[in-house]
């Protein structure tokens, strides 16, 4: 069962949105060649904190950090750490979740550090965020999720990319993961139909080359085994009787 949020419960699930989008715009500005991922996961905590929120991803599943930060090869799930320097060129993704008053929101973003050598990396993030605008904008009152699936999958594919089979975006609201799983492929007409008020959370994960995955050593983060780049990006987002609301934006 997909739940139909009220108004009231709308407003908690856009704030923390809202605060997710912020201090991700706060870690982008403070992300520079010689930080460490640690001392970003330290201020995203910091800020959303300051903010009278939690954490969202501290201690789910047994999640040790504020923030995932996933570099280069890694897709998503990277685990914070003093000894992950960012480099000049780098492929960053940041996810993150808070909690307000009960409510959860969820966005994530990826960006090249620095000076871009790379062509290849920059079609990569953008057809990674593009992928998630096209899906956003189609979504309505009486759209059908596999629509949604369709449009972001077919446009990675189009695009010569692959993206991630075993892991989805969700519902979202008083829990982080909610009903329905939203694949980032699938086909039309098929699925659950959408409904004013639904919650949802849309995160392609794409990678330039296959989409195979392995867990590192650490049990959480996720690489790509060909060794290619990746990209992630993530909106909580409200679907509305004409449109579609997204909660995760300034
Ligand atoms: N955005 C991811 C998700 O929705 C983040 C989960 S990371 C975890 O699944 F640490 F919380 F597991
Ligand atoms: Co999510």
């Amino acid at each position: 069962m997909i739940e139909i949020k009220s108004p009231h419960e709308i407003l908690l699930i856009e704030k923390a949105s809202k605060i997710v989008a912020e201090t991700l715009v706060f870690l982008k500005e403070n992300t520079k060649p010689g930080v460490s991922t640690i001392y970003l996961d330290e201020i995203a905590r910091k800020n959303i904190e300051k903010n009278k929120a939690k954490p969202a991803f501290l201690g789910y599943r047994g999640y040790p950090n504020t923030l995932c930060v996933s570099i280069n090869d890694e897709v998503i799930h990277g685990i914070p750490s003093q000894n992950k320097i960012i480099k000049n060129g780098d492929v960053v993704s940041f996810d993150l979740g808070v909690i307000y008053e009960g409510y959860y929101g969820d966005a994530a973003i990826t960006f090249i550090v620095g000076d871009t050598q790379n062509k290849e990396h920059e079609r990569l993030v953008k057809v990674c965020r593009t992928s998630l605008e096209k899906a956003i904008s189609i979504i309505k009152d009486g759209i059908r999720l596999g629509n949604v699936s369709y449009e972001i999958g077919n446009f990675i594919f189009e695009n010569g990319m692959d993206v991630l089979r075993d892991f989805t975006g969700h519902g979202i609201g008083r829990k982080l993961h909610e009903e329905p799983a939203i694949f980032n492929y699938g086909a039309k007409n098929t699925g659950p139909i959408l409904k004013e008020g639904m919650t949802l959370a849309i995160e392609p994960m794409i990678t330039l080359g296959k989409a195979d995955v392995y867990i590192k050593e650490d049990g959480w983060t996720v690489a790509t085994c060909d060794g290619s780049y990746a990209a992630h990006f993530e909106h909580t987002v409200c679907v509305t009787k004409n449109g579609v609301k997204i909660l995760s934006t300034l």
